[in-house]
């Protein structure tokens, strides 16, 4: 369980969260939805301690996470991955350098990363690109590296800020269907930003609406599309 409380972050005098209390339960699709500007990507870069916030403290179960430093913070990122909008993998390496990256940076050994590497691209329906170059990569095909990358330490959440928001509307199901088999057969929390309401309905079980670095409405995903309370969940659900 992922849990918040009181969070609150600026940026000199901007104040991108104000105050964010949150629960995500283990094993949920957690949906975050908000305008541009909102606090969403803050909110993000907090939960997977990017970010420290200025006040208020993170908990990952019992044990307080947002002040941990050094080895401990290190451990606690290695169970996460994360995935984003424009992929950031790395233009320099194929395919397969791209997965083995975080397993060369946690130090296993060359035939484990190639073990591990060859599994990697099978979950993600891959198989027969492993030493294809990025360039020659459609954008679902590369969003499927950046979640096998993500995944390759075998992490207990996984953040997409954005993650299908550039790939046209046949894609986003495909990588929508990706995330929702990996959470069903891994078992991992998802916690999921997105601008495109279909996402949520399509995979979140629950859904957070921020406004100005507020919640200001949060339940299941059925009770708040069904009926959004608050003019802020209005204006993204009716959109
Ligand atoms: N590193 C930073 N330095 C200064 N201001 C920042 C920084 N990061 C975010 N902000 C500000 O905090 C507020 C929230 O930004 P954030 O990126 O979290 O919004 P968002 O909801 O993700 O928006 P979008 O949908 O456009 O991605 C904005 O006013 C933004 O300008
Ligand atoms: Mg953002």
């Amino acid at each position: 369980m992922i849990f918040l409380r009181e969070v609150t972050k600026e940026y000199a005098a901007v104040k991108a969260l104000r105050g964010i209390d949150l629960t995500v339960p283990d094993g949920c699709i957690y949906g975050i939805i908000g305008k541009s500007g909102a606090g969403k990507s803050t909110l993000l870069r907090i939960m997977s301690l990017l970010e420290r916030p200025n006040r208020g403290e993170v908990f990952y179960g019992a044990e307080r996470v947002d002040t941990l430093g050094g080895r401990e913070l290190l451990g606690r990122r290695r169970k996460m991955g994360m995935i984003f909008q424009n992929f950031n993998l790395l233009a320099s390496r194929n395919v397969a350098g791209n997965i083995a990256y975080p397993l060369e940076i946690a130090g296993f050994h060359k035939k484990r990363i190639s073990e591990r590497v060859d599994e990697l691209l099978e979950l993600v329906g891959i198989q027969d690109k492993r030493r294809v170059r990025l360039r020659e990569l459609s954008g679902g095909q590369k969003q499927r590296v950046a979640i096998a990358r993500a995944l390759a330490a075998d992490p207990e959440v996984l953040f997409c800020d954005e993650a299908t928001s550039s790939l046209d509307p046949q894609t986003t199901r495909a990588i929508l269907a990706l995330i929702r088999e990996l959470h069903d057969k891994l078992k991992i929390t998802v916690v999921l930003i997105t601008h495109q309401m279909g996402v949520i309905r399509e995979i979140c079980e629950e859904v957070a609406v921020l406004e100005e670095g507020s919640i200001v409405e949060r339940g299941t995903v059925r009770s708040v599309f069904d009926a959004p309370r608050t003019e802020a969940a209005r204006e993204l659900v009716y959109a």
